[in-house]
């Protein structure tokens, strides 16, 4: 029925692309900002609007153009923030301060689940909780999502580890919480549908937990093969080479975040396990389908 507008800042990512069709699906009118990719988002049903959505001004004329007055933000680290922490929190202030002055009125910051209790080398995490304090501090209208590891992981090739049959891999072996990005679309579709709930609030996305070894009996279950689970990398590698996640991946090994899948699951129902995610995403890297 809603055909109420909904802005999306950087919409062609992980996060965004499947934040905007849950949006979609949920009966929202989205938009959905990028530099270029305007065919990629037009394929899903968004009206693309071009944008840098970490440029102030810029994020100032779309929210003037679209007249969108729910938005929601995604920053990235390592991506547009070339992994300086300053700048992505820039990037994430400037997306409130752009907010607030064209008068938004329900505004979602994507953060990250537990990110005060990871130690201080994860700072691409860090840095998501000094904008939420931002957030918090700017009068705003606002909710926060804090999703967990994305299964959306298992299948990334800008990150060297595009999903191929019969393998999973991943940089942890052990059990972890995770979430699909769908999710945190289908979650922020129920925040936008009840402010008189949500606004002011902090909701972990957390829908599933288990092992790789899990993570492969799942793909195996959908794509009728077997599948093998590998580390990504060596661990010795991995704390040498990739101090931040390495960090963080000691948290969430650790038995880290303390919510559950079944606290989420008290907001959406049907959020998705690894089995879902795999029928969900459908496909392996290369185009065949699971
Ligand atoms: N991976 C996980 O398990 C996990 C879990 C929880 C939270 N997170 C958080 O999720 C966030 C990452 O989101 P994501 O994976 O959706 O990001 P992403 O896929 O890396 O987003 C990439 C998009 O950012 C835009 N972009 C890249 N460089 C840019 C630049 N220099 N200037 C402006 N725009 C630029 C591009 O859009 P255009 O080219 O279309 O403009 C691109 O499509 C991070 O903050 C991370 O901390 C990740």
């Amino acid at each position: 029925m809603s055909s109420e507008k909904v802005l999306v800042l950087n919409a062609t990512g992980k996060v965004g692309k499947n934040v905007c069709i849950a949006l979609r699906e949920a009966g929202f009118d989205v938009f959905g900002t990028t530099r270029s990719q305007i065919d990629r988002l037009k394929g899903i049903g968004i009206t693309p609007v071009i944008c840098n959505y970490t440029d102030r001004q810029d994020l100032e004329r779309v929210f003037e153009i679209t007249g969108a007055r729910k938005v929601l933000s995604i920053t990235d680290y390592f991506g547009a923030a070339r992994s300086n922490g300053d700048r992505e929190i820039q990037h994430g202030n400037n997306a409130i301060d752009a907010a607030k002055k064209k008068g938004v009125d329900h505004f979602i910051f994507v953060s990250v689940v537990d990110a005060e209790y990871f130690n201080d080398h994860v700072r691409h995490i860090k840095t998501k909780l000094v904008i939420e304090d931002y957030l918090r501090q700017s009068g705003l209208p606002y909710s926060i999502l804090r999703p967990a590891a994305f299964f959306e992981n298992f299948d990334d090739p800008r990150n060297w580890n595009p999903l191929k049959k019969g393998a999973v891999k991943f940089l942890s072996e052990k059990k972890i919480k995770y979430c699909s990005t769908y999710d945190i679309g289908r979650a922020a579709a129920i925040m936008f549908k009840n402010p008189q709930i949500w606004l002011g609030k902090t909701l972990d996305v957390i829908s599933w937990e288990g092992t790789l070894s899990d993570v492969a009996k799942a793909l195996e279950k959908v794509g009728g093969v077997p599948v093998k689970a590998r580390l990504a990398m060596p661990l010795l590698l991995r704390r040498i080479l990739l101090k931040d996640l390495h960090n963080m991946f000691l948290y969430f090994e650790s038995g880290g975040p303390k919510g559950t899948p079944d606290e989420f699951k008290k907001v959406l129902a049907n959020a998705l396990s690894a089995e879902d995610w795999f029928r969900f995403h459908g496909r392996y890297s290369n185009g065949d389908p699971i």
